[in-house]
């Protein structure tokens, strides 16, 4: 498929309110309940983008730096950043808020992978992205390089055909 899509079509935003058995019991969105979030709000971006079954391949670390209190509004929004052949990559920005305190705070940014397969599983080619805007642009160009990375410590890629991570990993080609 060689169709182009736009990094807009893929736009998602998924909004929910933490609820008691949503919490740990420090009254905080527990982190499972939230990558749970995570995942469905970029499978929709994915699935915009290649309109296939999409299964999730990988999702880059994700750290815990500000808690979501119980009764805070969260904001998912996802879109996909760059389509390889089978697989995209996906961004998604997380703000909570308080509403009765006028607060809202950007909370977590990941970068999530999804490959659309058909229906025995088998990963099927997706249309190429075409990046907009400057920061659709920025991320786009990025991806190649969180690509190759995340496919080296998969141990799916060798770090030497790593291209992009040459300066990272000071490998000289030339020898
Ligand atoms: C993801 C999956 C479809 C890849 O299948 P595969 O037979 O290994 O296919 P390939 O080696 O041809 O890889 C297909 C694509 O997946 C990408 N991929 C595979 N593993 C990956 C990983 N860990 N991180 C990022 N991308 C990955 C490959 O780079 C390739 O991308 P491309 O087609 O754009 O070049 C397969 O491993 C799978 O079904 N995994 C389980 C998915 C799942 O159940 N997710 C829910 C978790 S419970």
């Amino acid at each position: 498929m060689s169709t182009k899509k736009f990094a807009k079509d893929s736009v998602t935003i998924m909004t929910e309110m933490v609820l008691p058995n949503d919490t740990n019991t420090l009254n905080n969105l527990m982190g499972g309940k939230l990558m749970h979030w995570m995942d469905v709000v970029a499978a929709i971006a994915a699935q915009k983008h290649s309109n296939r079954i999409v299964v999730t391949a990988s999702a880059d670390s994700i750290s815990f730096k500000e808690p979501i209190n119980l009764g805070n509004v969260v904001t998912l929004r996802s879109q996909v950043t760059r389509a390889f052949n089978s697989s995209m990559e996906v961004f998604i920005e997380v703000t909570a808020e308080d509403i009765p305190a006028s607060k809202k705070i950007m909370t977590h940014r990941a970068f999530f992978t999804f490959v659309a397969v058909d229906h025995n599983s088998k990963p099927v080619r997706i249309p190429d992205l075409e990046p907009e805007t400057p920061e659709e642009i920025e991320l786009f160009e990025g991806a190649l390089r969180r690509r190759q990375l995340r496919l080296v410590l998969a141990k799916r890629m060798k770090p030497e055909d790593a291209v992009e991570l040459r300066s990272i990993f000071n490998l000289d080609i030339t020898k």
